[in-house]
Order: structure tokens, then sequence, then C-alpha cells
């Protein structure tokens, strides 16, 4: 049988706009457009199995919102970087909780190597799992899981 496309919704919240210039030190050189080149160069296979859309916005409503049109398109598994709102947004945290589109919480910077306050993730409660500390790279390894996720309970809706 054919492996399912799917859907997969790349989501970065505040502050994420100018990956690869803000504080790069940090968060590296690299920004978001060198994602897919990466993807299509080193992991074509992985590219090859969804299909992706991209959204970034610095509002928290404004990420709600996308996230709940995500529901309403039955998008299958999102990748999300909720920058500062992962440590504060208890309203981020309920949309995940509540809409339950599989997801795998981001973060280029290890977030638990830095200040105390930033070392709490409100989302990642509701999350399949949490890559960080990778840069961009930490988007490759979440859409991978994502994947691998999705067709485990694939298998499992097929044996049952
Ligand atoms: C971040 C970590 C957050 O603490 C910070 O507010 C960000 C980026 C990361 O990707 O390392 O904006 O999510």
């Amino acid at each position: 049988m054919a492996l399912e496309k799917y859907s997969v919704l790349v989501v970065n919240g505040p502050n994420l706009g100018y990956l690869g210039q803000r504080d790069t030190g940090v968060y590296g050189t690299r920004g978001m457009d060198e994602l897919s080149a990466i993807l299509k160069k080193d992991h074509p296979g992985l590219l090859d199995r969804v299909e992706l859309d991209f959204f970034q916005a610095n509002g928290e409503g404004r990420i709600i919102d996308r996230l709940e049109s995500a529901w309403q398109n039955k998008t299958r598994g999102m990748v999300i970087n909720p920058g500062a709102l992962t440590h504060t947004s208890l309203a981020l945290a309920d949309c995940l909780g509540w809409i339950k589109i599989p997801f795998v919480e981001v973060h280029l910077s290890n977030i638990w190597s830095r200040d105390r306050i930033r070392q709490q993730s409100l989302t990642a409660r509701h999350a399949l799992g949490v890559v960080a500390g990778f840069g961009i790279m930490s988007y490759i390894y979440g859409l991978q899981a994502v994947v691998d996720c999705l067709d485990a309970n694939n298998t499992i809706a097929e044996d049952e």
C-alpha cells in the first residue's frame, strides 16, 4: 500500500519572523527559508511524505485562529515553535489541548540550559514530544518524528 502523504503545518510564534537575523548567537544564522532547501537536499524521502504549510505570527490570537482553521481543515500533524508563548500562554496551551492535532514542539535553543523562566513549557504537555537545541535542524527532527508517529498510528489502525 502507498504511504500516506500528510498535511503538516509548521508554526512559528512571536519574534521568529526574522530567524537568521535575530540574536544569531542563540538562534543561529539559518532562516526558515532554508528549511525547505535542507529537506530537498538532505531529506527528500521525508519531504515526499508531507504537504507542508508554514505560518508565523507575533500575536497569540492570530496563532490560535490559524490552529483552529488547521483543525477545521483536518491537518494531520504540526511542528510548532511557540517562541516565548511556550512559557506564558495558557490560551495557546488550551487550544493545543482541545484541537488534538498531533504535534512536536520545537525550539532552536536548548530551553533547559537557559534562564529559569524559559525552562518551563505550558504547551509541551500536549505535544508528542519536544526537540530543542539543534537550531533549524530541530524542525527537521520534529517533522520526522511527526511523520513516524502518524505512520505508527496508521499501522495500529490497519492491524485492528
Ligand atoms: C525559542 C525559545 C524561547 O524561550 C524564546 O522566547 C524564543 C525562541 C527557541 O526556539 O529557542 O522566541 O522558542
